[in-house]
């Protein structure tokens, strides 16, 4: 069987995600998805992202449905307990009877027994920018959603999801890469990090929070790599930093003490991510960081500024 070493990723996003979507795909993609569309040559498991709803591995791409059915039939495809589905996408206007015949011709024509109740692969078909895919459907699991229930949260944390796209703008989606938050709160974007296999740890000057976090990923069965104590005591050094700044609304922050996290942040990594209630790229910059990219979230009636920094 021919395999195209292309995959079309299915994205999607709650309207105040947005730009922190097009960030992450910019990282992981060097691109941004139109249309919620994003076809490349890189391969990320969409589990990974709080915005892939799907990945297509595709097989075939061509001009017309016949000459996929032409393909499947020559290639002789063969799968077992395989369902077949058409992703609709946003543009694109197939009619109900197309897709439907689609979805049917191609469960005649692949090998094996189709399980459409408890398959064990699922197959995509579906029609781009005039051209049909086919392909193996891989789709978001959305396990990670049980972190959204940690047993310990408070009003500073971060969202499973922003903390999730920020592991990955910090870490470009490569899991070769050493990252801290040393301001980790109660360690939402370690717990993301560690469930993604990556080399990440944590540091926090609360003694109670920092026993929070640490609760916290125990109960997810995680590694507890967080560390009591303050970030300017840190030696080591690190390619990323995340950096969710403390901000006077919860808890009582100067701008010293900001300026002061900031400077540290540049001392200990290459790179920093930071997320701010307020535009700080006076004092970035005069940490002697360059901003090479920012966007805005929100979270209730809050809006927070990430920023990519160098
Ligand atoms: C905005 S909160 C981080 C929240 C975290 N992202 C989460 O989702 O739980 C900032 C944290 O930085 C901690 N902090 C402040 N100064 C620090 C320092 N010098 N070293 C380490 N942690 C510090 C605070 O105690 C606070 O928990």
């Amino acid at each position: 069987m021919k395999e195209f070493k292309k995959y079309l990723y299915i994205v999607n996003y709650p309207v105040f995600e947005a730009e922190l979507c097009m960030m992450e795909m910019r990282e992981l993609f060097n691109k941004e998805p139109n249309n919620k569309i994003l076809i490349s040559e890189r391969k990320f498991n969409p589990s990974n992202s709080p915005f892939i709803k799907n990945r297509l591995d595709v097989i075939y791409e061509e001009d017309s449905l016949e000459q996929i059915l032409e393909n499947i039939k020559a290639d002789n495809v063969s799968f077992e307990k395989f369902k077949v589905e058409y992703l609709r996408l946003e543009t694109g206007n197939v009619p109900y009877e197309e897709r439907l015949r689609s979805v049917r011709e191609i469960g005649l024509l692949v090998n094996g027994f189709p399980d459409i109740h408890n398959p064990e692969i699922s197959l995509g078909i579906t029609k781009v920018n005039e051209k049909w895919m086919f392909g193996i459907n891989i789709r978001n699991d959305y396990e990670w959603h049980i972190h959204d229930r940690k047993p310990c949260s408070y009003s500073n944390s971060l969202s499973t999801r922003v903390a999730k796209a920020i592991v990955n703008i910090g870490t470009k989606g490569h899991k070769d890469v050493k990252v801290i938050d040393p301001c980790c709160g109660v360690g939402t974007t370690i717990i993301e990090g560690l469930s993604m296999g990556l080399d990440i740890c944590g540091c926090e000057i609360n003694p109670q929070i920092a026993a929070n976090a640490k609760r916290n990923l125990e109960f997810f069965g995680l590694e507890k790599r967080v560390t009591k104590g303050s970030m300017h005591d840190l030696e080591s050094h690190y390619d990323v930093s995340i950096i969710d700044i403390p901000y006077g609304l919860f808890t009582k922050t100067t701008e010293k003490e900001q300026r002061g996290i900031i400077n540290t942040a540049r001392r200990i990594s290459d790179k920093m991510i930071i997320i701010t209630f307020e535009d700080m790229d006076d004092i970035i910059k005069e940490a002697g960081f360059k901003i090479l990219d920012a966007c805005k979230v929100c979270k209730g009636k809050f809006t927070r500024y990430v920023s990519i920094c160098k």
